[in-house]
């Protein structure tokens, strides 16, 4: 069982500025919690609780005030910074203390999934013993994203961005990798955009037949909110589903209660520390 988990929360920002000037893009509401809180809600529901949040250098503070540590939610939390962008296989480069021998999930700190049956499937993919798994979701816009060709339930090509159509399954941001991640992430040289390409690690285990892949399906959402646009789009995605049936997505204390990592005591303090709000409103209801 995978056990270990990164958040990488890094990056400029720059399709998001002005708003990204003085706050982490993962600091922005998705409707009525921080970004955030979404990939880690994930994490979570993948019964993750060691997690490695990666964050721009200089913006630490700004991500401790909102999550200081994991004692509230019963798991643990390490922080580390990135001094630049250097692309999503450094991750595993810098958090290699973070890893040591374990195997290890990364969350692309801007992604979004919602599904009835994710569950079921992050159960599966902390499963991986060797090898790494990525998730696919077909998409109308693959030139935007990574994409994966699948023939006969293999991955024969994997493409960064391509002009010309491959394959309309992209590859979202959520990755499961053994071990070698570390040694394969330090062997990758920068690409002509000079950074390090997750495509070129993903590669690497592809060639050796190590790679597969599960799917979000039909019944599931996927969203990157790399854009103004996809900011909205996903935030009234959530207060579509919020408000029409009552419960929250990424209500980190609720899915913490339902692992049995705490009891109503933590989530009295949760309440304590967000003050008079919505969510400490909804944290109320589910411990009455
Ligand atoms: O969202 C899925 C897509 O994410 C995949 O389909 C692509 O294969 C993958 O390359 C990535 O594409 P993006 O264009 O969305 O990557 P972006 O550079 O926007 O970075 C994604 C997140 O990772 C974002 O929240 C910023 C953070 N980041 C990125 C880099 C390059 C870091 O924290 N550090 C980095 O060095």
């Amino acid at each position: 069982m995978i056990k270990k988990g990164i958040i990488l929360a890094g990056g400029m920002g720059t399709r998001m500025s002005p708003l990204t000037k003085a706050v982490n893009k993962q600091l922005l509401p998705i409707y009525d919690k921080p970004l955030i809180f979404y990939p880690l809600s994930i994490l979570m529901l993948a019964k993750i609780k060691d997690i490695l949040i990666i964050v721009n250098k200089g913006q630490l503070e700004q991500y401790k005030k909102i999550i200081p540590d994991g004692k509230k939610l019963g798991i643990k939390i390490n922080y580390l910074e990135q001094d630049k962008p250097r692309g999503l296989p450094d991750a595993f480069i810098l958090g290699q203390n973070f890893i040591k021998k374990d195997n290890v999930a990364m969350i692309l700190g801007d992604n979004f999934f919602y599904g009835q049956s994710l569950s079921k499937m992050l159960n599966i993919c902390t499963k991986i013993k060797n090898g790494a798994k990525v998730v696919l979701h077909k998409v109308i816009n693959p030139e935007k994203f990574g994409v994966a060709k699948v023939k006969n339930n293999k991955i024969s090509i994997i493409k960064e961005k391509p002009k010309k159509f491959v394959s309309n399954l992209a590859i979202t941001g959520l990755y499961f990798f053994d071990n070698k991640v570390i040694k394969y992430a330090k062997e990758l040289k920068p690409s002509k955009r000079n950074e390090l390409e997750i495509v070129d690690l993903l590669n690497k285990y592809r060639k050796r037949n190590k790679l597969s892949a599960e799917y979000i399906g039909r019944g599931g959402a996927w969203l990157d909110t790399g854009s103004i646009e996809d900011f909205y789009k996903t935030s009234n995605f959530v207060s579509a589903i919020e408000n029409q049936q009552g419960f929250k997505i990424a209500c980190l204390e609720e899915i913490s209660l339902n692992n049995n990592w705490i009891k109503k005591k933590q989530v009295i303090e949760s309440i304590k520390f967000y003050g008079n709000c919505e969510y400490s409103k909804y944290l109320e209801k589910i411990i009455s």
